[in-house]
């Protein structure tokens, strides 16, 4: 079996601080790599940022910078929010880099020795923000089908690939490739929003602006930004340099993970670059939806924008990252809102899980002294349906993250640790405990709930690994732990709980914290 895992998120405009929104897909992907690292793969993580463009040039102007010393300051930014985070990448690319401008430049010139890229006029509308040109017939309401906003005509000499040559053939592979596209309606809406209706030939250089990576034939020209960014995910890994170890362990990648507003350049142009190269095309392309707030986009002139080193001083890192992962569907956009951020604190971290760790550690220290009693054996109906929940609850989560279906991945964890919390009402620990002769029964209670919280410390660990550190820490349990640890049930007699338990989530006052994020979001 194949056992390297190779996970992208998209690299970021460096354009201003990342807010939730554009802070998710790492989280995702950093989840994603650690849940395979430790099913024993050997992973790769590419994040990174996209420095070229003349939206770039024009932020570089205002600030008074240069564009490189502009990017300097972005990255270091970026970088600096990932670490906050302990976002574990392995890769972070910047695509000033000059082996990446190398290997962009060879790829251009390749695709012009080809006749895959040909020489034109281009005369369109084009939209700055979103660097893009349209025809008349893709604006809406005469403005930027992707963002809404003015367009200007522009009219230039310019390079163009050949996109119509490859149409049949990407269709044929859709076709033929029922992973490529994740969810199966990116899909449908790519085929009839671009490919029925006739792919358009894309322009792929520009002579407006200066910064990025220049045509090596034709100076006066600067390769597309999409073209410079989209080729990072193998530039990377040392595609057309003296070292391309990574690219031959790694590609194709196994999955791209990118939002709904860059589907199209990740799932029609990307795929047709790669077969104009010669290249297989990566596994997965996974496309997610976006946070929105109750009064539409985040925007700063709307004053709802939230960012996620507010959440994290306040409310700590996992909680954050939970509600990032555990709020966006994968069929529609996700809200943000401060009453749901506080009140799935409140019951999911809270009630449902500081609680079950508590009461079971003060449950194994009052009965038992703190040491965890040896599996008896004993079973009754309550007992065979909590294992049985036990298997269950794996599987559906190892399930929904086959599927894409991270927020469900979350909500089988929870409704493991609900029907663990069911289990104490159904056994009533504190009853078995009055009578000497429940004692085995008692025994066979808290070995369960304690066999559960190791279960569910393993499960949440590639998401909230602090959390399952401090879990199997007042467990008294080891955190050197892998996915097969979960096949483990029996193992943890000879453990001994901490004496006093502590809370991993206090219950926060509901009306407070909700005041305090709205302030966060006038900030
Ligand atoms: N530079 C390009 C990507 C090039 S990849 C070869 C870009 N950058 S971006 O900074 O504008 O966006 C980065 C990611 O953040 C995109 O996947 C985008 O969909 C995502 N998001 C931006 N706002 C978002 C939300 N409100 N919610 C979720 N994701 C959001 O696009």
């Amino acid at each position: 079996m194949d056992k390297n895992y190779y996970v992208t998120t998209p690299i970021y405009y460096p354009s201003g601080k990342f807010h939730i929104g554009t802070a998710y897909v790492t989280t995702l992907a950093d989840m994603l790599k650690r849940l395979k690292k430790m099913q024993g793969y050997d992973c790769l993580m590419l994040t990174g940022v996209d420095e070229h463009g003349q939206k770039i040039e024009d932020k570089a102007k205002d600030e008074n910078m240069s564009p490189q010393e502009y990017v300097d300051v972005q990255a270091d930014a970026a970088k600096k929010l990932w670490k906050t985070m302990k976002i574990d990448y392995d890769i972070f690319m910047r695509t000033t880099d000059e082996y990446h401008c190398k290997a962009v430049q060879e790829i251009f010139e390749r695709f012009l020795k080809q006749g895959d890229i040909y020489k034109g006029e281009y005369e369109g509308w084009y939209c700055k923000p979103c660097e893009s040109y349209f025809t008349e017939t893709q604006l809406v309401d005469g403005k930027c089908p992707d963002c809404g906003r003015e367009v200007t005509k522009m009219k230039e000499e310019a390079y163009f690939f050949n996109m119509k040559k490859y149409a049949d053939r990407l269709l044929e592979y859709y076709n033929t490739h029922p992973d490529f596209i994740k969810p199966e309606y990116r899909k449908t809406e790519m085929i009839n929003n671009f490919i029925k209706p006739g792919l358009e030939d894309l322009c792929v250089t520009r002579t407006s602006f200066d910064w990025g990576i220049k045509v090596k034939s034709d100076p006066k020209h600067v390769i597309y930004v999409w073209l410079d960014a989209l080729t990072n995910y193998i530039t990377a890994l040392g595609y057309l340099s003296d070292d391309d170890s990574k690219f031959k362990k790694y590609w194709p990648a196994d999955v791209h993970l990118v939002g709904k507003d860059i589907a199209r350049f990740h799932l029609i142009y990307w795929p047709i670059f790669l077969m104009a190269l010669d290249l297989p095309l990566p596994k997965t392309i996974f496309v997610h939806n976006w946070f929105v707030m109750k009064d539409g986009k985040m925007s700063k002139s709307k004053g709802n924008v939230i960012y996620p080193d507010q959440l994290i001083e306040r409310y700590g890192l996992d909680a954050t990252k939970y509600f990032l992962i555990r709020e966006l569907p994968t069929s529609q956009d996700g809200l943000f809102s401060p009453e749901e951020f506080v009140e799935r604190y409140n019951f999911d971290l809270c009630n449902d899980l500081s609680n079950l760790l508590n009461r079971t550690i003060s449950m194994v220290n009052k009965y038992f002294d703190g040491k965890v009693p040896e599996y008896n054996g004993l079973q009754n109906e309550v007992d065979e349906d909590l294992e049985k929940a036990s298997k269950d609850a794996i599987t559906n989560f190892e399930n929904e993250i086959n599927n894409f279906e991270f927020a469900n991945s979350l909500k089988a964890i929870w409704s493991y640790i609900s029907r663990t919390n069911k289990y104490i009402d159904e056994t009533s620990p504190w009853a078995l405990a009055k009578d000497e002769e429940s004692k085995e029964k008692l025994k066979s209670c808290i070995y369960h709930l304690v066999a559960n919280l190791r279960e569910i410390a393993i499960l949440i660990r590639p998401l909230m690994e602090d959390t399952s550190d401090n879990m199997l820490r007042q467990l008294g349990m080891s955190n050197n732990v892998t996915w097969d640890s979960l096949k483990e049930y029996k193992d943890i007699k000879n453990t001994k709980v901490i004496e006093k338990g502590e809370p991993i989530f206090m219950r926060l006052n509901a009306d407070k914290e909700v005041e305090a994020i709205k302030d966060m979001m006038k900030k």
